[in-house]
């Protein structure tokens, strides 16, 4: 069974038809790059399956179980998607931290909020905040933070907050996680640490979608790569087939097109 099955997505602003039906499945410990032109849709897609708009139709499934159906007649609730976005983390261009907290603490929010659910909290709520500030303190030194820990954005490097950002995802022991050009916003200098992140990641059966213009890279670190264009996937397929050997006249313009910049 796919960890993740999107199916016939549909997303319009207005009259513009951003998503017309995009479809993929992701097994379990994959990586999938998807790659495409600016506008073709890849931010509104990663979106759409975040909970963070609202797709049109179509169907997400995680582990088989449907969290989305766009022909249902009923909305979900706030509650409900707040708990299928549990399913999934999402580390995005622009870091998005919260300035005013220091790195652990950008990364030990989320889970304590979701902590007060708990029906142990109160009485062991010590216990639970201390668990939840080891795993942070782990997370953040498997991305080579140990000594960062108490920094506020303001006093770190992109390079450093994009990590923070990575283990900030990680915190709440996501299914899949997404990442949206998670180097586009960095000095190519400060691009190679966050791929490098993102390699021990697959090596560690992460699961993951990456949104990214780093063609060798997906290529070293992807299972399969999707390309999209108009609203749809153009190419599926693995990175030989789709970087190497695509017959699809999009794909080789899109292609050519990076090898000229
Ligand atoms: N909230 C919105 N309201 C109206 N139009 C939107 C909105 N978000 C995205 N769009 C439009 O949807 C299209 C796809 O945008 P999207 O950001 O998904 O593209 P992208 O593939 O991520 O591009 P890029 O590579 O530049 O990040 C664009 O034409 C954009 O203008
Ligand atoms: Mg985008």
């Amino acid at each position: 069974m796919s960890m993740l099955e999107v199916k016939n997505i549909t997303k319009s602003f207005g009259k513009v038809e951003v998503l017309k039906d995009v479809s993929f499945s992701l097994e379990q410990g994959q990586v999938m790059s998807i790659l495409g032109s600016s506008g073709s849709g890849k931010t509104t897609l990663l979106r759409c399956i975040n909970f963070l708009e609202d797709a049109d139709g179509g169907q997400i499934l995680v582990d088989g179980e449907c969290i989305f159906d766009g022909s249902a007649e009923k909305k979900l609730t706030a509650k409900e998607i707040r708990a299928n976005q549990l399913h999934f983390g999402l580390v995005f261009q622009s870091f998005n931290l919260f300035p005013q907290y220091t790195a652990l603490e950008n990364v030990t929010l989320a889970p304590k909020l979701l902590a007060k659910e708990r029906p142990d909290y109160k009485e062991k709520k010590k216990e639970i905040h201390a668990e939840i500030e080891e795993n942070a303190k782990a997370l953040l030194a498997r991305v080579g933070l140990s000594d960062r820990m108490n920094n506020y954005p303001c006093q770190l490097s992109g390079g450093q907050q994009q990590r923070v950002s990575i283990a900030r995802a990680l915190a709440l022991n996501p299914k899949v996680l997404f990442f949206d050009e998670p180097t586009s916003a960095l000095d190519p200098e400060l691009t190679g640490e966050i791929l490098k992140v993102i390699r021990d990641l697959a090596q560690k059966d992460v699961t993951m979608v990456i949104v990214t213009h780093e063609i060798e890279f997906a290529r070293g670190v992807s299972d399969r790569i999707v390309f999209m264009a108009d609203g749809v996937v153009v190419e599926d397929g693995t990175p030989e087939e789709v970087l190497d050997k695509s017959k699809n006249a999009k794909t080789r313009a899109f292609l050519q097109k990076l090898n000229e910049n």
